[in-house]
């Protein structure tokens, strides 16, 4: 037996090293074809590989160049945009393939949750704290998208925001980045797979960096103002933990950081991400965002913003034409070397000599493929997984929740029970007409449904209440669907007031007063504000929009046939003015909780509607025997132990959350923030111990040097369901 093992052991070792010499020579053989294509490369074509065009739609201002074949033929585009379609990229690739050099387009497209198949919107499938399924979705993302042709997809977006008022906090995974860093791993794990030249991967791209999330007063495409200190703490490490896990490109943000706009800020790109961190892959600006420095009033002309750009270590430019107009005189008169411009060109040839473009251009334009893999079942199944998980049960008084299997009738009221559209959310590429709505669903469980409309989506007025409440008062249950239209979140999107209009509050309203049980549904593509339904409604589940299985996720947990399991991964505000809201707050000279001369509010509690990690089951989860024990593995400091007992009625999942508040430092750090987390399974009755290994990734911060450092002393361990239930432990490193 021990000679098998040390036998199979040398296999190992002899395949990893042939593995290794193998890379290397790979390697070599790329390096020396890049090397030997750029020789031919006249400069005008070196700066062809720098531009990207836009295709058949625009996700930006209108204003910019789209495709040109000729161009394309002359080997004067290096990728495309928001063109899909095996057919449609093949004609386009045969049109490169024209091109003097023969250099395969790069085709990308914004793949954010799910192509064809939709997937729950992001912040959604944040909230299943299950990273297999984030993964999985990712890669079925893939699989789709890379069917169509499609080699790169604009995501993951890794943004961290503490600011319900910004739209795009749909497309990222909440607030924290302790979480949010996990998540990015987990997608461009699940875009890239572990080879990029396998024709059903696609290339990840880390967006927007950087702080994107972060602009004053919510508005998208606002400044960004905040110290180093905080940056590094609590914005950075989603980017930097999605690049440890090989993400191929980088987007620059449209916002200015350190008051230099991203895409031509050298910090960012050059020294952080070039340098410290050895980024190899490329940084793609974001939509005209090159241009667009003339606007932050950073460049006086295109030709300074193309500049600022190559300098800054930007290397493609997504629509605007600045370094097409202006890089060649650039290098003629001396101001840039054209080594600038060829570190841009290796980095994109690299990619696609990765994706084995140069070896066939059309592996990823198969039709045949295509046909088969869209909207196909398995896909359908993965996203009806992802979207049950993403859902967050918010209250369930007198267990409404699960509705019986007896419930005969369902009065379902809302229009946003039969919308397609709405279910896709923004940044979506799924076929709405294969969306399954909440009606359809129900209609396939074989319910009788009485539906009202209830209220007026573009009004926000409750219509004809005398025929919703006959409705209401013939059914068993009360099912009302309510919240936001698809276009309400999203880029460009934001709001300075996230309270679900009063039409629909009062609707609700009117509703418990008959006295039939009811649910509510909050679709919603953000945190949103509904006190009235908060404080009136028996039940509700926070459903976002999830997509082209909408309909059928959501009966499933109507019905018990999954009980949910989704946290919230953004606090939820009782007021508009409490934002920015978030877990991780500071203490203050001043703590909250006392009476007068402390920081608080004077006409508002300073409390959330939902903490951070909130969610409820069906079943119940008890906490006991919170404990530390030392460890002897090398790097853990001691494990912390916790007891968890289904002692509810039903089986479940439960996600249990570790955080840590250093006591004293040398810097202002947080009440507490989540360095842990573990979604298990209890069956009924049953008791797990959850471990939480304590390393320095737990008790370290980036001090004002953006040094990551572990300062001995207190610290406080909490464990619990949620930000704010948590019992404690003191331990002193
Ligand atoms: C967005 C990016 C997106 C790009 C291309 C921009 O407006 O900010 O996130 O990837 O458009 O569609």
């Amino acid at each position: 037996m021990k000679r098998l093992i040390s036998f199979l052991f040398c296999v190992a070792v002899f395949m990893l090293c042939a593995g290794a010499e193998r890379e290397t020579k790979n390697q070599k053989e790329m390096n020396r074809f890049i090397e030997n294509l750029m020789k031919q490369m006249t400069l005008e074509e070196k700066i062809g590989q720098l531009s990207q065009c836009s295709g058949e739609f625009a996700t930006g201002p209108d204003n910019h160049r789209i495709s040109r074949t000729e161009e394309i033929s002359q080997g004067l585009i290096g990728s495309m945009l928001n063109v899909s379609g095996a057919e449609k990229t093949r004609q386009m690739q045969e049109a490169a393939m024209q091109s003097r050099l023969k250099i395969p387009l790069i085709f990308g497209q914004d793949v954010i949750h799910g192509f064809r198949t939709g997937f729950p919107i992001p912040l959604a499938e944040a909230a299943s704290f299950d990273l297999k399924a984030i993964e999985q979705s990712a890669r079925c993302a893939a699989i789709e998208a890379s069917a169509a042709g499609l080699h790169w997809t604009f995501a993951p977006m890794v943004d961290i925001s503490w600011d319900a008022r910004w739209g795009r906090v749909l497309e990222g995974a909440g607030e924290d980045p302790y979480y949010g860093s996990l998540v990015a791993q987990a997608r461009v794990r699940g875009f890239q797979g572990n080879d990029l030249s396998a024709n059903n991967t696609i290339m990840a791209c880390v967006k927007h960096f950087a702080a994107y999330g972060a602009p004053a007063a919510g508005k998208d495409y606002n400044s960004v103002d905040m110290s180093m200190g905080h940056f590094a703490n609590f914005y950075m490490p989603p980017y930097q933990a999605a690049l440890e896990a090989g993400a191929a490109t980088f987007m620059s943000a449209f916002n200015d950081f350190n008051n230099q706009p991203s895409t031509g800020n050298s910090f960012l790109l050059r020294h952080l991400l070039k340098g410290e961190w050895g980024f190899k892959g490329f940084v793609v600006s974001d939509w005209g965002s090159v241009q667009e420095m003339i606007s932050h009033r950073y460049a006086r002309d295109e030709r300074e913003a193309a500049l600022k750009g190559i300098t800054a270590g930007l290397d493609m430019e997504m629509v605007s034409e600045c370094y097409r107009h202006n890089l060649a005189q650039l290098v003629a008169d001396g101001t840039i070397d054209e080594e600038l411009i060829d570190d841009a060109v290796r980095r994109i040839l690299v990619k696609k000599y990765e994706l084995g473009l140069f070896e066939d251009p059309f592996r990823y334009c198969d039709v045949e493929r295509e046909k088969k893999i869209t909207h196909s079942q398995p896909l359908r199944d993965a996203s009806r997984h992802m979207a049950e998980r993403s859902i967050v049960l918010l209250k369930n008084e007198q267990n409404i929740l699960p509705l019986s299997p007896n419930i005969k009738s369902v009065a379902l009221i809302g229009p946003l029970s039969k919308s397609q559209k709405d279910m896709c959310g923004a940044w979506s590429c799924a076929d709405p007409s294969r969306v399954i709505t909440l009606y359809e669903a129900m209609q396939q469980r074989g319910v009788t449904i009485n539906y009202s409309e209830g209220y007026d989506l573009e009004s926000d007025k409750i219509v004809d209440l005398p025929h919703t409440l006959a409705q209401v008062n013939r059914s068993d249950v009360v099912v009302i669907a309510m919240g936001e239209e698809a276009w309400e979140s999203g880029e460009m999107r934001s709001k300075a007031d996230i309270n679900i209009p009063a039409g629909q509050q009062q609707l609700v309203e009117e509703i418990v007063k008959t006295g039939k049980p009811v649910v509510v549904l909050m679709m919603c593509g953000r945190p949103v504000i509904f006190n009235t339904i908060r404080e009136k409604a028996p039940a509700i589940l926070c459903t976002w929009w999830l997509s082209s299985e909408a309909g059928p996720a959501i009966c499933n947990v109507l019905w018990g046939d999954y009980n949910p399991s989704g946290k919230l991964p953004m606090t939820f505000p009782q007021h508009i003015g409490q934002i920015p809201l978030y877990y991780q707050y500071k203490s203050t000279g001043r703590p909250a909780g006392q009476d007068v001369w402390c920081t608080k509010y004077i006409d508002q509690s300073d409390q959330p509607a939902y903490p951070f990690g909130y969610g409820l089951s069906y079943t119940r989860f008890d906490y006991s025997n919170l404990r530390i024990e030392k460890s002897s593995e090398e790097g853990v400091y001691a494990n912390v132990l916790v007891d968890v007992t289904n002692t509810g009625r039903y089986d479940g999942e439960e996600v249990v959350q570790f955080y840590v508040r250093d006591e004293y430092a040398s810097i202002t750090r947080p009440v507490k923030e989540l360095r842990g987390f573990e979604k298990i399974a209890l069956k009924r009755g049953e008791t797990r111990t959850v471990k939480f290994p304590v390393t320095d990734k737990q008790l370290g911060f980036y001090d004002n040097q953006m040094n990551y450092v572990v300062e001995p002393g207190d610290f406080t361990f909490m464990v619990g369901p949620n930000s704010q239930e948590v019992q404690s432990v003191l331990f002193t490193l």
